[in-house]
């Protein structure tokens, strides 16, 4: 038999994601898209895909995506640093190639294009990102021609530089805010979630087809929207053979109103203003609840929340089948933990993680049969 031809490896990538759900996107990754993930740490996913093309941009779970310029674990908190950063950008990363990439999947605007750098930092450095940032822009020179101008905001070309303590990783970003906004959702509120979030809790929600989906406290539909977009993706695209029933309500009509705008365009959705301390749903009906509760903060006392979990969680008992499963993001745990006790839910998941520097934690609870 002749010897296959080896195929030249993808260049790799790393994605930005909310701190605590890495196992999460690294997972949607492996089984959606292919590849190996080469290292995760606090909010960053570092993988060569099977195939590094648009698709990449199918990804749910990540904030953002970047080709990789160069990545190290070993930065000293101290400015020697900055040097070890021009270093890397001039002489590690292959620019000419990431750039060919990041031109083959982001069509290069109207226009002339332009280019800028961002610098996250966090952790105590002896550098400031100002210095960061100008360590970064000397290892550039030369690397792009000098005719391009640098813009604000809004460039066609963006090298990032990530610092996380002594981690530090440098490339060029492939995705645009449409990965982390979603071009669907065009109706917000200030508590509404990111859909990114939404797709995490959607994945550990195990969906499968024949299923009544269900997001009680839906607020603009973000998680119903999350639910549906990956249900389809397992579906293939057939959402008739999925056979799903996919259901909203929230206690604010409001709320409903600019969720049935978000969720029109996606796809079918039975959607109701209702109070979740009473749902309208038959028992034992429910294979899935997927839900963000208002955190204490949200409501008007901070006491409001033991009882508002209470009666929520009687009511997810009544309507949940046997074997349901219900994900729960919130900021309270222990309310929410105390609450589920006296039912016979078992716990899945406990998956702390932080909302734009808030800590939350995501849990997934199976119900149970009755004991004998
Ligand atoms: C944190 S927000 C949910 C945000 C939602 N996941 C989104 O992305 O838009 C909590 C929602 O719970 C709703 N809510 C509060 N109490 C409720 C109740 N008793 N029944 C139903 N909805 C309630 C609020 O109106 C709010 O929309």
């Amino acid at each position: 038999m002749a010897k296959s031809k080896q195929q030249p490896e993808e260049p790799a990538c790393w994605a930005i994601v909310h701190p605590g759900l890495e196992d999460i996107a690294a997972d949607e990754i492996l089984r959606d898209f292919g590849g190996e993930v080469k290292k995760k740490s606090k909010g960053i996913v570092v993988f060569r895909p099977k195939r590094l093309d648009r698709d990449i941009l199918q990804l749910r779970t990540t904030e953002d995506v970047f080709v990789y310029g160069w990545g190290t674990d070993q930065l000293s908190y101290r400015s020697t640093d900055l040097e070890s950063i021009r270093k890397w950008t001039a002489l590690e990363a292959d620019w000419p190639t990431l750039l060919k990439i990041h031109h083959s999947i982001r069509p290069k605007p109207k226009g002339k294009t332009s280019w800028r750098m961002v610098v996250q930092m966090t952790g105590e450095h002896g550098y400031r990102r100002y210095d960061a940032t100008k360590a970064l822009a000397k290892g550039l020179v030369g690397k792009f021609p000098a005719s391009w101008p640098e813009a604000e905001e809004n460039a066609s070309v963006e090298f990032w530089l990530t610092i996380h303590g002594s981690t530090g990783i440098c490339g060029i970003r492939i995705s645009d805010r449409n990965m982390r906004h979603r071009t669907w959702k065009v109706e917000h509120f200030p508590a509404s979630l990111r859909p990114t979030v939404a797709a995490c809790m959607a994945r550990v929600a195990e969906l499968k087809p024949n299923q009544v989906v269900v997001d009680p406290m839906c607020g603009v539909g973000t998680i119903l929207g999350e639910c549906w977009t990956l249900a389809k993706r397992k579906a293939r695209g057939d959402m008739a053979a999925w056979n799903s029933t996919f259901l909203g309500g929230d206690l604010d009509p409001h709320h409903v109103k600019l969720a049935g705008t978000n969720l029109r365009e996606l796809g079918e959705f039975e959607l109701r203003p209702w109070d979740a301390r009473r749902l309208p749903l038959e028992p034992e009906s429910v294979d899935r609840i997927v839900c963000n509760p208002p955190f204490g903060k949200q409501l008007s006392t901070p006491e409001e929340i033991v009882p508002l979990y209470q009666q929520f969680v009687r009511n997810m008992d009544r309507v949940m089948k046997v074997g349901a499963i219900a994900v729960l993001l919130v900021a309270e745990p222990a309310v929410m933990k105390e609450s589920i006790r006296k039912y016979d839910w078992k716990q899945l998941r406990y998956q702390p993680i932080r909302i734009l520097g808030q800590p939350a934690v995501i849990m997934a609870y199976r119900k149970e049969p009755p004991p004998e």
